[in-house]
Formats: structure tokens, sequence, C-alpha cells
């Protein structure tokens, strides 16, 4: 039987956290429950539950975070870059659901804004995990353009307007591992198993035109673990905020190796 490979201290039990209550006079509120956890610290992981003032907070779950941070409890811990859905560094499971806490409306989570960090990852500590595997993943499939023959010598390496619709949707990856830790295989093999963020970078070189590595790179994939651990759950695309695809280009990785043994 399958088991996951976490710290066994960072699972949250149902450790009382602390309250932040409203300011006075606040008649709009909303609570935010926050996963607390310092691996570094001897406290037990804990939800504390933050009072925000939605009459003086900006529409997402990240104006939020910024908001209790700043004002309510400086000690909280998450990433953040763009504020605009661009850098990915924002990603953690809000209300159940793996997504970018700065594109996520405040309005759409009836309730409590439950607020935990990617699941099944080390934390380094509250809502930041750990990403150093899922990086070096990415480095392996080799995330850049390889050639044999001299580029002209007067011009870049053009491709047709169809063949660059191919590579399009799929450089749209931000890398921010939603989908990826939204894989229940990811969860139980993410030692082995790429995963479908690595998967759909690899899908992207190998349909790009202008490479000219595409049989080493479907060798690399072909691998009970590092492809076939996909087991088509859909996960993945369901969270990917930026609407991508990444089951399709797994599914499309194990066709285009089928149809080379032909
Ligand atoms: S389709 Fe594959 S990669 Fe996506 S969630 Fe399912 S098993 Fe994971
Ligand atoms: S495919 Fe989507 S969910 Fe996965 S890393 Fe890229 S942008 Fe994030
Ligand atoms: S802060 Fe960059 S994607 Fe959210």
């Amino acid at each position: 039987m399958a088991e996951f490979k976490l710290p066994a201290d960072s699972r949250y039990q149902d450790v009382p956290g602390r309250t932040h209550a409203a300011p006075a006079g606040a008649t709009r509120v909303k609570t935010f429950r926050v996963y607390r956890f310092d691996p570094d610290g001897t406290d037990k992981p804990r939800i504390d539950n933050y009072a925000v003032d939605l009459d003086r907070c900006g529409p997402m779950v990240l104006d939020a975070l910024l908001k209790i941070k700043n004002e309510i409890d400086p000690t909280l811990t998450f990433r953040r870059s763009c504020r605009e859905g661009i850098c990915g560094s924002c990603a953690m499971n809000i209300d159940g659901l793996n997504t970018l806490a700065c594109t996520k409306a405040i309005d759409e989570v009836r309730g409590d804004v439950r607020i935990f960090p990617l699941p099944h990852l080390p934390v380094v500590k509250d809502l930041v995990p750990d990403l150093t595997n899922f990086y070096a993943q990415y480095a392996a499939i080799k995330p850049w353009l390889q050639t044999r023959t001299p580029a002209p010598p007067d011009r870049e390496r053009l491709q047709s307007k169809e063949d660059q619709e191919k590579v399009d949707r799929p450089s749209a990856c931000i890398l921010c591992a939603c989908c990826s830790t939204s894989c229940p295989s990811y969860w139980w093999n993410s030692d082995r198993y790429l995963g479908p963020a690595a998967i759909l970078a690899a899908y992207r070189w190998i349909v790009d035109s202008r490479d000219e590595a595409t049989g080493e790179r479907l060798d690399a994939l072909d691998d009970p673990f590092r492809l076939y651990r996909c087991h088509t759950i859909m996960n993945c695309t369901e969270a990917c905020p930026k609407d991508l695809n990444p089951a399709k280009a797994i599914a499309e990785v194990k066709k285009l190796l089928v149809e080379r043994q032909h």
C-alpha cells in the first residue's frame, strides 16, 4: 500500500489556534482560517482565525493575506510577487482547491475562507511549500530549445503560424504547481513520477517544430514511473488557474510513444 512521505509533524491535528477579532465598528466581516506551522519551532501546526473588515480590504484573497500580515499579524508567511496571476508564487489551497490567491476573489468563497499550503509538499513555513523537487523535475525535462543544425546566419529559426499555435498554450504555464500538487499519483510517487507540470513542459518542447531532440525527449519520458503513473484522473486540468490542459498533454505524449513504435 502506498504511503505518503510528508513529515508527520506538519499535519494539522485539530490544535486550537489563535483568534484575532475584527476591529470595533466593522460591519462586513469575513473570517480567514489560516494554516500556521514553523518546522523550526516546537509548536504543532494550528489554524489561526483572522476576522477581516472587508470594507477596508481589496477584493482578492491575496489582498486579505497582505492586510493580515501588514495590520494584524506580521509573523504570517506566504509567497507572492506579481499579484496578477503571472508569477505563480501565491499558489495555495483555498477553500479546498489549489489556486492563486491573487486571482481568487474573496466573494467566491461562502462562509469562512480556509487557507492551507499546496498539499503533500514539505512546509517551509505557514503557506510556503518546499518546491525543490518540483523545480528539479522541471529542470530534468531540459526546458530549452535543443538543435543540431546551425541556425540561419541572417534570421531567427522561423516556424509557421500553425506550428507556433502548438506551443502557444503550453508555453503559458507559470509553474505554480497547482496541478502537480492536486494529483493523487504525484502525492504518492513524487520522487519518481514527473507530475503534470513537468510533463506539460516536456510536451511543449516535443511539439516545437524547431526542436531537434524529439526522440531523446520521448525516450526520457518512456518510463513506468516518470510518465505512466498518470492514470487520467484529471485533477490537474481542473486545478490549473491558467486554463491549461496538462492531462491532455500527457495523453498526447503517450500517443506519440505508441505511434513511434509503428
Ligand atoms: S490526469 Fe494524470 S497528471 Fe492529471 S491529476 Fe490525473 S493522474 Fe495526475
Ligand atoms: S499547468 Fe497550470 S497548474 Fe500546472 S504549473 Fe502550469 S500553470 Fe500551474
Ligand atoms: S502573486 Fe503572482 S501569481 Fe499570484
